[in-house]
């Protein structure tokens, strides 16, 4: 029933509704750029007063309302700062700033976020007016630049919100900028370069910014808003849409990790065949590193799979606010990727690597899922609101999943035994693996996590690493974790509560006192090291086996599924994996280290393009002939393009 649907599900609702065509162009901009790859350039710092505005902002639009975490933003340091130091520090060290923390702080107490959004805009608004008005007066005494450098910072607090949602403000702003930086005069270099101050446009210039920023950021009331970002006044207020596709605040992050994971495919390893050559596992591979399968969230962000279980593994960086309580951990029915699938808890869980996932059932971090399709099915639809994937794109997602292998580890043998190869520490730690505890109910480690069978039992236990959640309540259990690969997988647990193994081991002896010795603790952590170890465990790169070389690699074996997809003539999956590919072709070519080369990566994305096109108009004979064209180009410059 409609009406119980939820207020942000609503205000997702309407936002899409009620798109003004300056966010439908926000949205291809961004829908281009989008790439699944590391391929973003990295944010330049940011103040930590505006990281802290941006990050309770941000904040704001979750439901529930996180008001401990906004409290947060601003009392303690955010990543990514031009200094880590606190919100509230930078702004108090600001001229007035101590009565401008004072507001801030009346109105996080309020827990209203409609008065914070006011009273934090007015606040960065008064301080970056502030810091023109000295620019101002430092025209005479040659103070004037260094204002306008943190007006600039400050500015900063506002400006995607400018450029997106309103193209005049932004042209008129943005001349402002650069008459105010060129007025302000230039000793240049050497002597030569010299530039006069001119303070005549310089005032002028100043005063259009100052007049934008008071009207915009610093009116008498705020409309209310919807949406919580930097949307300025004029245009909340003229009823337009305020909905700005989501950038993340400062601090958060969906970069890969470095190190990065080595990927260990069972056909490739095993077996020596060619990815291109089993066309429905190249094209679950293509899904699992598409953001088009999911919803507008995770779209305009670019997270697919392969986000945040990079190559199989983990991604140690991925850091969103409000949904990650630490980096590599994310809770997926927060409501952020899909208003409609919020559970209003706020459970985080650590990603778990996917590596062996044939072999570990059931799935999810409790085990409720028996079924790794259903699994599947439930992420793309629920957990990131993607539209119902068609059964041939689960058959494809779950055909590439099943090629995870664990890494190879030749101090153990499959069957759970150590080799020559392992340390006599590792093989004391063994034997502690194998004893039976009389305080841990008389089993064993190897009672559940078996060796013989991976290291697990595939069964759910509750073995205190989360407390019920209430008095009387069933005790939370969680499936058994393999510890195969685990060595490079940590932090560890549900939770990501326990940074290493070694302090794994630890909480066991501590939770069933099963008191071990310092010795017998490192022998076995020693052991539990050896089994969760790898002969390589990250992917190396080199000047032949550069990144942007593994992900060409990739998408043109994902773009090989053409061979098979337009014979059938089938629009819907070509498009899917076209619309995925195109834009990271050309997303990686600004990687590349060989710029003569560009040009052709740019040329075999628009290639794909036009495949897209006719495949569009049904003329499947013309989508040939370009895709005939896209493999010709490509063999013609493979040889040369690293
Ligand atoms: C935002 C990060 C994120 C993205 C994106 C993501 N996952 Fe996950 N994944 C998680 C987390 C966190 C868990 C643990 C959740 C749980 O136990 O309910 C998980 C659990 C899983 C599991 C269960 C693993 C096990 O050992 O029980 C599978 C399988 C899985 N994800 C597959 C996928 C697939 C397939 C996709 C893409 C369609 C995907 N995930 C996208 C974070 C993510
Ligand atoms: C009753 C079954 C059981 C026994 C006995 C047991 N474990 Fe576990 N183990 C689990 C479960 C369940 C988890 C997952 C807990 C969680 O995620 O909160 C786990 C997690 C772990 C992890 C972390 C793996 C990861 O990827 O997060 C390690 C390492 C581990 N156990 C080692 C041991 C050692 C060493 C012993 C013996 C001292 C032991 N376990 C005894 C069930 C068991």
């Amino acid at each position: 029933m409609l009406t119980n649907i939820n207020f942000s599900a609503r205000q997702a609702l309407s936002g899409v509704i009620s798109f003004s065509t300056c966010t439908i162009m926000v949205l291809l901009a961004l829908a281009f750029s989008t790439s699944a790859y590391a391929t973003a350039v990295k944010q330049a710092p940011y103040e930590p007063d505006v990281a802290a505005y941006r990050t309770a902002l941000f904040l704001a639009n979750m439901t529930p309302v996180p008001w401990s975490q906004i409290n947060d933003a601003w009392a303690d340091p955010i990543s990514n700062t031009t200094d880590s130091i606190s919100g509230f520090y930078a702004l108090a060290k600001r001229p007035g700033g101590s009565a401008l923390v004072e507001q801030i702080k009346q109105a996080l107490a309020g827990k209203d976020t409609q008065a914070l959004y006011a009273v934090t805009t007015r606040v960065m608004a008064t301080a970056l007016l502030e810091e023109l008005s000295r620019a101002h007066n430092g025209l005479e005494d040659g103070s004037a630049k260094a204002a306008l450098l943190r007006a600039t910072a400050l500015y900063r607090a506002f400006e995607d919100g400018i450029r997106f949602l309103d193209r005049d403000g932004y042209r008129s702003t943005g001349l402002a900028w650069l008459d105010v930086n060129s007025a302000a005069g230039s000793s240049g270099v050497l002597g030569a370069g010299t530039l006069e101050t001119d303070p005549e446009k310089f005032g002028a210039a100043l005063s259009i910014i100052s007049d934008y920023i008071a009207t915009n950021y610093a009116p008498e009331t705020f409309t209310a808003r919807l949406e919580f970002n930097a949307a300025p006044e004029n245009i909340a207020a003229s009823g337009a849409s305020i909905h700005l596709a989501f950038t993340l605040p400062p601090g958060g992050t969906i970069d890969d990790q470095d190190p990065f994971p080595m990927l260990v495919l069972n056909f490739e390893e095993g077996h020596g065949i060619d990815e291109a050559d089993l066309p429905l596992v190249a094209y679950g591979d293509m899904l699992f590193d598409s953001p088009v399968i999911f919803g507008e969230v995770a779209q305009n962000l670019g997270v697919s799979c392969s986000t945040c279980h990079n190559r199989s593994d983990i991604n140690r960086n991925f850091f969103i606010p409000g949904v990650s309580h630490q980096p590599g951990a994310a809770d997926v029915d927060g409501g952020f990727f899909n208003p409609l699938f919020n559970d209003h808890r706020s459970d985080s869980l650590d990603t778990p690597s996917l590596r062996g996932i044939r072999l570990t059932g059931p799935y999810g971090r409790d085990g409720r899922f028996g079924s790794l399709r259903f699994f599947t099915r439930n992420v793309i639809v629920n957990e990131f609101g993607g539209a119902e994937p068609t059964p041939f794109m689960l058959d494809a997602i779950l055909a590439y999943m099943r090629e995870f292998d664990f890494l190879p580890n030749s101090k153990i043998t499959t069957d759970g035994n150590l080799t020559d190869e392992a340390s006599d520490a590792a093989r004391r730690g063994e034997i502690l693996f194998n004893t039976e505890y009389k305080n841990m109910n008389g089993q064993s480690c190897a009672t559940c996590h078996d060796p013989s069978a991976n290291f697990l039992d595939r069964r759910a236990h509750d073995i205190g690493t989360e407390p019920p959640a209430y008095k009387g309540a069933l005790a939370q259990a969680f499936d058994t974790p393999t510890l195969l690969s685990t060595a490079s997988s940590g932090p560890y647990f549900h939770d990501g509560s326990q940074p290493t193994l070694g302090a794994v081991v630890n909480w066991f002896d501590t939770r069933f006192s099963l008191g071990l010795s310092k010795d017998q603790l490192a022998d076995l952590t020693e052991y539990v090291e050896t089994v969760g170890g790898a002969d390589e465990p990250y992917q190396a790169f080199d000047d032949v086996d550069t990144k942007f070389r593994l992900a060409f690699d990739e998408l043109t074996t994902f773009a090989t599924t053409l061979n098979i997809l337009i014979p059938m003539k089938d629009a819907k999956h070509a498009l899917i994996m076209i619309n995925t590919v195109a834009p990271d072709l050309a997303a990686d070519a600004s990687t590349m280290k060989n710029l003569d080369a560009k040009p052709d990566v740019y040329r075999l994305a628009g290639l794909l393009n036009s495949v897209a096109s006719h495949i569009k108009k049904d003329d499947w004979d013309a989508a040939q002939k370009s895709w005939n064209e896209f493999k010709t180009l490509q063999d013609a410059v493979a040889e040369g393009m690293f």
